[in-house]
């Protein structure tokens, strides 16, 4: 049993006494508790693949913020990875893998993802579980498939994920091959994540923006709605960001959650999504560089703009690690502390 279960229950629309809140890359380095158990080990991927650390990282922000859920600290990079693309991450630069898909014989190569070859994130899920011991839910994640295929055929991150895109207009058919391929490891992921106690699912479409509306329909959307389809034992949350153009068609995605980022306005969000689905987000992360007056009142502000029901209160994408703690703590408990 889960005691607060409040983003559950306003994920499958139930009314909540308050709006449930919890931040995008909240176990991260905004927190010096992170930072000091980070210096244990240098390298990033190691420290992905320690279990026991991984799973206090995930902990953390639950105890120092007060947030409604723990998401599990991991990346989306570990697909790739165990597809048989290793990455590194490089200090203030971000990820980069040594080798890229550019033919067919190198998708060919790519395995299928099984959940067993992602134990360590399963094991860190056990762990992070035990520890949270159902204070809140734990939220399990992937990269969407679009998101993953941009970072396999680019190596790195990029502005424009040129070379990625190049291959959708130039090779639409090996395009399709390799996104079945990271859909199907990515289901398979998603189901060992839940099997090891994952309460609800979020994936994340970073790189959705990159995209003109008919080819997000055709190389992305079309496989998120796979995974939704394949995954029916607990709530998922879709956050595609700058897809403001799809918002329509996520109306017809089974999915519970659709995340706005914070271009997207409230009302017409709700018009073109529906009523049937909850709504996550949205404050710029940038507002929390402001004061802490300013916080609470847009804060409230975005509260309203959304009402009472089916919302999940988030950043409309993850926190910049140079936020101050504090300024983070006044955004949850503003959310905490309203009241409609
Ligand atoms: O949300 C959480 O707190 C859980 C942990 C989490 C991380 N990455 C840890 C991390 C999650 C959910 C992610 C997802 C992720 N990773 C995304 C999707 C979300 C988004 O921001 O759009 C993407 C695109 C990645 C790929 C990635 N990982 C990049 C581009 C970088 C470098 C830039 C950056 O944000 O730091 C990472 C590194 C990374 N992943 C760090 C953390 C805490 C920083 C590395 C460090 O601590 O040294």
């Amino acid at each position: 049993m889960i005691k607060n279960n409040l983003i559950l229950r306003a994920a499958r629309g139930e009314i909540t006494e308050r709006t449930p809140v919890w931040l995008m890359r909240q176990a991260g380095r905004i927190l010096p508790e992170y930072r000091k158990v980070r210096e244990q080990v240098k390298d990033f991927v190691t420290f992905v693949k320690t279990p026991e650390l991984a799973a206090e990282v995930t902990v953390q922000p639950v105890d120092i913020l007060g947030v409604d859920a723990a998401i599990i600290f991991s990346d989306i990079l570990v697909i790739p990875e165990a597809m048989g693309l290793p990455y590194k991450m490089i200090e203030a630069k971000g990820p980069m893998f040594e080798k890229t898909v550019k033919t067919e014989k190198d998708v060919k190569q790519l395995r299928i993802a099984q959940g067993d070859d992602l134990q360590y994130v399963t094991d860190a899920i056990k762990l992070a579980k035990k520890e949270l011991n159902g204070r809140v839910p734990l939220i399990g994640f992937a990269g969407a498939p679009w998101t993953l295929f941009a970072y396999m055929i680019e190596g790195s991150g990029s502005k424009t994920f040129s070379q990625a895109k190049k291959m959708l207009y130039t090779n639409p058919k090996l395009s399709h091959e390799l996104l079945q391929k990271i859909t199907d490891s990515i289901v398979n992921y998603l189901k060992a994540q839940i099997a090891a106690g994952a309460d609800i699912i979020q994936i994340f479409d970073s790189w959705a923006g990159v995209l003109a509306p008919e080819y997000y329909n055709e190389f992305s959307l079309k496989y998120i709605s796979q995974i939704c389809d394949s995954i029916s034992e607990v709530p998922k949350i879709i956050f595609a960001k700058d897809a403001y153009y799809a918002r329509k068609d996520f109306l017809n995605l089974h999915c519970e959650v659709i995340g706005l980022d914070w271009t997207m306005d409230v009302s017409e969000s709700r018009k073109l999504i529906g009523e049937n689905k909850t709504l996550q987000g949205n404050a710029d992360p940038c507002l929390l560089y402001s004061d802490f007056d300013t916080i609470k009142k847009e804060t409230k502000k975005m509260l309203r703009a959304y009402g009472p029901k089916r919302h999940i209160a988030n950043l409309g994408h993850g926190l910049y690690p140079d936020t101050e703690k504090d300024k983070v703590k006044c955004f949850v408990d503003a959310v905490k502390e309203f009241r409609f």
